[in-house]
């Protein structure tokens, strides 16, 4: 495993900040600055952006919409350059354009949208190792990849004629990617990305597979079938569209011109994201992933082949065969102590043991009844058969890469133990053991034997987010809870050099009272569970991404969709240039220097 460094990196935390406040909040003594914008130009013959006459070709040449998933990478041999890389998971259509405006669309604005999400790969810059990053317009390596970027199929489904459409009758490429949430950079440098809510693109049929991928036969909210027949599966030559979207893919930020892989055998379903650990012993590679829906489950694949040091061709193509589990966790108390207030059972600790069920072996399937292409494709339905555990909502799952222990944020999931068009759901279990889980929790696995290709494993929950103040079923490690930040709605995390965990959230707008933030908890010794608040996000954000650069004393968060409640007419955010605003901490003299525009911009920062 990966050694300790010490940090030099120390703060005071911040109090939770009031939902209304439209600023980014830093603790003292910490200063922050956006690297990029929505819209900011990538390459050299890029149009500024100019929000009253947006077009899909400008769009596809400027940094899109909602950045989620950030990872930053300072070249090895120098690192005062770097490369950034980021997922723009959706679009705001109210924020983006004018009523006006998409009223009268006739196509144009739906493909600046399509051109607005996907991935952006941009080089940067810096004085020092340590100082601010600047972006490069022009980069060698800038790249977008948006929804008509080809990409390649790979695995077992890969040319199957469930993937088969009219314009690829040999079901192996894929134009674009879509609803990009989280991700995780590679040991082999380069970077997964989730295809999570993509079904809310597609026009479906009344079929069992449609309604288990929650895809409807009714017009989508986005309207892209009436820009192109691919969106709408009642076309004919287009029924399989759908099944080419929800998988991870994988993209080398070293090469713009490599077409970037959807890896079939880890499966499809609402991929949150992936998060690979190379067992240090053996060279074992597993990807640990959740499908991020209330009552779905979490998912490894284990590679059939080996990590080689060195050998990137080889570790490239090591997603492309493998074996997919699915999780089963089993409480070790008293299904009578769970009574899904949150109050600990009589053994002191939500936790208990667990099984991965073998879905797949290479091309060969192990679910009853189904092929290796079904449940590649039909994940979810390949899953039920299985009997797994329904979690509350599985957001990313990251392993330490010091400890190989498996952290999963399950945001929340207030349907649980409620009754729901007429129909009781399930009740609170011992690894989701709270009805109406507004807050969400945070479970820690450990291989047996600590091994990643283990079918077995013991798991606790590390945290039951909450308020302590102000609710009781909350549970920090053991740590007093009066000494905690409240934390709500966990959501994407990551380590810090010091093998901290870092936890950030998404329950704005709506969910909880403050604004969305960034978190660091201990995890060993005195400060397991001491959870502190480092940042919070601007009005109706969430706070994505987090990249923990503790040793040069910086953070970086994708912030997105600031003043997501208000519309183009009335902006509830001027992040992150503050124009016409009297609030947020950057005055409008350098607002009008960076050429901004009176709306909010989803923005990559740094602290
Ligand atoms: Fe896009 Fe699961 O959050
Ligand atoms: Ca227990
Ligand atoms: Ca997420
Ligand atoms: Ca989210």
């Amino acid at each position: 495993h990966a050694k300790k460094a010490q940090s030099s990196f120390s703060f005071n935390p911040i109090a939770p900040v009031p939902a209304d406040v439209d600023d980014l909040t830093v603790p003292e003594g910490f200063e922050w600055a956006p690297i990029i914008r929505w819209g900011d130009p990538l390459f050299k013959n890029s149009p500024q952006f100019d929000i009253d006459h947006q077009t899909a070709e400008a769009q596809a040449l400027q940094f899109g919409y909602n950045n989620d998933y950030l990872t930053i990478i300072p070249n090895p041999n120098n690192p005062k350059r770097g490369v950034l890389v980021c997922n723009h998971e959706y679009v705001n259509e109210n924020l983006m354009f004018s009523e006006k405006d998409w009223a009268a669309d006739k196509g144009e604005l739906r493909r600046v949208a399509m051109a607005a999400q996907g991935l952006s790969v941009v080089e940067l810059k810096r004085k020092a190792v340590g100082s601010p990053w600047e972006y490069i317009v022009g980069g060698k390596r800038n790249r977008r990849i948006t929804t008509s970027t080809p990409f390649s199929i790979t695995g077992p489904a890969r040319g199957s004629k469930l993937l088969k459409t009219a314009a690829d009758p040999t079901g192996s490429v894929v134009l674009g990617t879509n609803n990009n949430c989280s991700g995780g950079l590679t040991p082999w440098g380069t970077v997964l990305s989730g295809e999570e809510n993509f079904d809310s693109y597609f026009v479906g049929k009344d079929t069992a597979e449609f309604k288990r991928y929650t895809i409807k036969n009714k017009p989508s909210v986005h309207g892209w079938e009436d820009v192109e027949p691919r969106w709408n599966a009642n076309n004919p030559g287009y029924e399989n569209e759908s099944n080419r979207f929800g998988y991870i893919v994988e993209l080398d930020p070293e090469d713009p011109t490599a077409p970037p892989r959807k890896h079939t055998a880890l499966g499809r379903f609402k991929h949150e994201g992936a998060n690979i650990h190379v067992d240090p012993k053996t060279g074992e590679v597993a990807a640990y992933m959740g499908d991020d829906t209330r009552f779905e489950y979490m998912y490894k694949f284990v590679a059939r082949d080996r990590y080689i040091e060195g050998n990137r061709k080889h570790n490239m193509r090591l997603l492309e065969n493998g074996s997919l589990y699915v999780a089963r966790f089993t409480g070790d108390s008293p299904a009578a102590e769970i009574d899904g207030s949150g109050k600990l059972p009589s053994d002191g600790a939500f936790d208990g043991t667990g099984q991965w069920i073998q879905l797949t072996d290479g091309n060969k399937s192990l679910v009853p009844g189904m092929s290796i292409d079904e449940v590649l494709v039909y994940t979810r339905i390949a899953a039920d058969k299985m009997n797994p555990t329904k979690m509350d909502r599985p957001e990313d799952v990251e392993p330490s890469p010091f400890t190989g222990k498996i952290y999963a944020a399950l945001t929340n999931n207030t349907d649980r133990g409620t009754v729901k068009d007429g129909k009781q759901l399930e009740s609170a279990t011992e690894p989701n053991p709270r009805n109406n889980n507004r807050d969400g929790h945070i479970i820690e696995i450990t291989e047996d034997r600590n091994r990643v290709s283990s079918k077995t494993f013991t798991w606790d929950l590390l945290l039951v987010c909450g308020d302590p103040a102000v609710n009781e079923a909350t549970y920090f490690a053991g740590f007093d809870p009066t000494e905690v930040s409240p934390i709500s709605c966990p959501d994407n995390v990551a380590f810090d050099s010091q093998g901290n965990l870092w936890i950030s959230t998404d329950g704005q707008p709506g969910t909880i009272q403050f604004n969305d933030g960034l978190f660091r908890v201990g995890l060993e010794g005195a400060e397991r569970g001491h959870v502190e608040q480092f940042l919070a996000v601007p009005q109706d954000a969430e706070t994505c991404g987090p990249v923990i650069h503790d040793q040069e004393n910086m953070v970086y968060v994708a912030v997105q969709h600031p003043g997501e409640d208000g519309s183009f007419e009335e902006p509830r955010s001027y992040f992150p240039d503050y124009a016409n605003s009297s609030v947020g901490s950057r005055p409008s003299a350098v607002a009008k220097a960076h050429g901004t525009v009176a709306q909010p911009r989803p923005s990559v920062v740094q602290v």
